[in-house]
């Protein structure tokens, strides 16, 4: 029998918590080796891995729900899987095959099921594969060996406010990517450039960056971590961009409104037209759909003053909901986006 955990669930904060396993498979001599199993939380890395010196890392983050009816759940593992190998194309990487993520996904979530949160505490299990270049080089080439693995670590909601609106900002003097860039992939590079300007809107009392298109920065892109969508007179609009994450949140939601009888548009969407929106929101699977109260643009001054009664929108609200009923298992999942994760005892 698995041991009960005494973890505050319903205040868990959206960091790292150590699990009872990680799963690890390596790549080397030209093919990928056996799943392994293991309970470390360091990883041998020779001191000149290319991950360390020339930056071949690439991520991916999804979640595992515990469900009304007492089932594990993990959605959209499969996509995952795809832009992980996107990630890997981009980088030069070895693409990890689509059913070995997927195995490795099962079983990281199967031997953790202890950490998977209860069915109503709002927590999930975070699962956070991750692919880095093994072999030392001091020329800028590519690994030839690689490791994929995957960690989990139960989580609550990314945006401290949770389901209710939130102040982010705009501000030019930075860019996460360049135009053409690495954006459109998972890649840990990306991430790392994001931190000054993060940092930067923290200490301004905004919870994260609206980045601009970075060729023009007369568009918008995507919210830190998350992309974003607005509604406006009742569309649902978002960025389409080459330089922004194609978000599997944001796929989702565009699918649910649709099936709402919502009308969809993917375009590039100008700065100004967000005084012409009636809610906003980041959406990715840590900030899932997170309600944007008011975007104040650092450079001109103008304040797009969003939720006016500082409230979430019906719109944002719906879809938020049935996001959530599909992955916990409360509504049925006509597009299957769910797997079902059977439990060992
Ligand atoms: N954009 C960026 C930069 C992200 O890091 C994420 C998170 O994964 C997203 C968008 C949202 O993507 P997804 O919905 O697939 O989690
Ligand atoms: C996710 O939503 O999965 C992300 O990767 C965001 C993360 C960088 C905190």
């Amino acid at each position: 029998m698995k041991e009960e955990l005494n973890l505050d669930w319903a205040n868990l904060p959206f960091g790292y918590i150590r699990t009872d396993y990680n799963v690890r498979c390596y790549y080397r001599d030209g093919k990928w080796g056996e799943i392994e199993v293991s309970s470390s939380e360091t990883i041998n890395i020779h001191m000149a891995a290319t991950a360390l010196h020339y930056g071949q890392e690439i991520f991916e983050g999804l979640k595992a729900f515990r469900g009304e009816d007492g089932k594990i759940r993990v959605f959209r593992m499969r996509e995952n899987a795809h832009r992980i190998q996107e990630s890997a194309l981009g980088l030069k990487m070895q693409p990890v095959p689509v059913e070995l993520f997927c195995e490795m996904v099962t079983k990281a979530v199967q031997l953790n099921s202890r950490f998977v949160p209860p069915y109503g505490s709002g927590a999930s299990l975070y699962i956070r594969p991750l692919e880095i270049g093994m072999s030392a080089s001091v020329g800028v080439r590519s690994s030839t060996e690689y490791l994929f693995m995957i960690l989990v670590s139960p989580v609550g909601p990314y945006f401290k406010t949770g389901f209710a609106p939130t102040n982010i900002c705009i501000m030019r003097e930075y860019d996460r990517v360049a135009p053409k860039g690495t954006g459109r992939w998972k890649v840990g590079g990306n991430y790392a450039a994001s931190l000054g300007a993060g940092e930067h809107a923290h200490e301004l009392g905004y919870s994260a960056v609206l980045y601009l298109d970075p060729k023009e920065k007369k568009y918008l892109d995507e919210c830190g971590p998350a992309n974003f969508f607005a509604i406006k007179d009742g569309k649902y609009i978002t960025p389409a961009s080459d330089s922004i994450l194609p978000s599997i949140t944001n796929m989702s939601l565009q699918q649910i409104a649709k099936d709402m009888g919502i009308e969809v548009e993917s375009r590039h969407i100008p700065v100004e037209e967000l005084d012409e929106v009636q809610e906003a929101a980041a959406c990715g699977t840590a900030a899932v759909a997170s309600p944007v109260g008011e975007i104040d643009d650092l450079d001109t001054g103008h304040k797009y003053i969003i939720a006016k009664d500082g409230k979430p929108g019906p719109v944002t609200t719906k879809l938020y909901n049935t996001l959530r009923a599909i992955q916990l298992g409360e509504i049925p999942d006509t597009h299957g986006w769910n797997t079902v994760i059977e439990e060992t005892k």
